[in-house]
């Protein structure tokens, strides 16, 4: 679990806000949901036999007496709490939340106990366009982002029936293979056949280019509506590999499932990921409603992102060469601070001289200083001296005129 610390959170901010608008461009509304839920929603939702409810939980019993958890996802709080609030019947619903999610996994690079999603959902919708939108505004947040090189990996799971057909062959072939088969996955053949799918082991992946694909037990209506995806995904002009073994490992996922993956984060590659639970809410106990949604991991998407891409702000100090400069520099930027334009203030109240002030202020990613001393004081001026460019001449400028030549500033560094 992490402290995020500047200049991290003003990466993340910006991040969040971009993702914010892309989502709210889309119709997405943002819902602020519990840390806590009862321990079943998630055995519920995500499954009792998955690695998540197994064994990576938070879960801890209260003062009444009932069991409650750390959210590890989600998804099952936004069923939840559409249920309850009447926003799933017989209407379309476009959600999204962020925050932090817990599980107890091994942490390394990239996996983390407590880490950070971004999440959209969207019910009432069961055609495959809607697959396609949400897929497409996923691909629209790294452009907007600047992120490249995401590659989106896409499967069909199916419906249950389908699922349950694939899984009686799928368990006769590995039980035919039961020696070729990793502890792990012998395991999960037993609790979660189509988990060994799964598997990154070099023998059983082997053992598995040989294995029933699920693909040849798919209803027509699967199918067509894989393919109705597959077809909208192409005019859309967003690419996908077909990954026949992406199976997710979460049980509430029906047809569509799909996962941006990139190399450039080692092990945990995995940025965004996703797919349909048309089944989720009528298991919650709600009116049969189709459902899909995805969630990206934000200290994953972080590192992809550039800092310096996206913030147009001009970040101005104010620096007292001289201690009676202070009063009037605090009136400055506070009359400054009413501006409109991309132009952030700050005043180093704490002192010190000059080349410390200039340095902490270097530090602090400010772009201008707006320097006050005996000098300045006398003339009715300040001046104002670039920290970005270095070798660029310092500025007087009139206090009456300062905002008007940050704001001319502020417009040509937004250009
Ligand atoms: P998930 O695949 O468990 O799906 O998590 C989604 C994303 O959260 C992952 O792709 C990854 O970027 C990030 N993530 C997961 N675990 C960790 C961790 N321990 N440390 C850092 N990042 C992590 C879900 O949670 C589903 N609720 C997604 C969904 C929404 N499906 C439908 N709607």
């Amino acid at each position: 679990m992490n402290d995020i610390l500047a200049p991290q959170t003003r990466h993340w901010s910006r991040i969040e806000s971009q993702v914010a608008d892309v989502l709210a461009d889309y119709g997405f509304d943002e819902i602020r949901l519990p840390l806590l839920e009862r321990t079943e929603l998630f055995a519920r939702t995500i499954g009792e036999v998955t690695d998540i409810v197994e064994k990576e939980m938070y879960t801890f019993t209260d003062r009444s007496g009932d069991s409650l958890s750390l959210r590890p996802e989600g998804t099952a709080s936004v069923v939840r709490a559409g249920l309850q609030h009447g926003l799933l019947h017989n209407r379309v619903a476009r959600l999204w939340y962020q925050g932090p999610m817990f599980r107890h996994e091994r942490p390394q690079k990239g996996r983390y106990r407590q880490f950070h999603q971004i999440g959209a959902e969207v019910f009432g919708l069961s055609a495959p366009q809607a697959d396609a939108e949400l897929i497409a505004l996923s691909a629209r947040l790294w452009r907007v982002l600047g992120v490249q090189g995401l590659e989106l990996e896409l499967n069909t799971l199916g419906d249950a029936d389908d699922r349950a057909r694939y899984r009686h062959a799928l368990v006769a072939f590995l039980e035919r293979h039961i020696e070729a088969l990793d502890d792990d996955s012998r395991r999960r053949l037993q609790s979660n056949p189509l988990r060994v799918l799964d598997s990154k082991v070099p023998g059983t992946r082997e053992l598995l280019a040989g294995a029933p694909r699920l693909a040849d037990y798919l209803s027509d209506d699967a199918g067509e509506h894989f393919a109705q995806l597959c077809a909208q995904l192409d005019r859309l002009g967003v690419a996908y590999r077909l990954n026949p073994n992406l199976v997710r490992g979460l049980d509430y996922y029906n047809r569509t499932v799909f996962e941006w993956v990139t190399d450039r984060l080692g092990a945990q590659g995995t940025v965004c990921a996703g797919g349909r639970y048309d089944g989720l809410v009528e298991q919650l106990g709600g009116r049969p409603a189709p459902a899909l949604g995805f969630a990206l991991g934000l200290e994953r998407l972080v590192e992809l992102v550039d800092p310096g891409v996206g913030d147009d702000v001009l970040s101005c100090r104010f620096i007292c060469a001289d201690r009676d400069a202070l009063p009037l520099a605090l009136e400055l930027a506070e009359r400054c601070r009413d501006t409109r334009a991309a132009l952030r203030f700050s005043v180093e109240i704490g002192g010190g001289n000059l080349g410390k002030q200039l340095r902490r202020a270097d530090q602090g990613e400010v772009d201008v200083a707006i320097i006050v001393g005996a000098d300045e004081l006398a003339a009715g001026t300040v001046t104002l001296k670039p920290l970005r460019e270095p070798g660029a001449a310092q500025q007087q400028v009139a206090q009456a005129d300062l905002l008007a030549t940050l704001e001319r500033q502020a417009a040509a560094n937004g250009d």
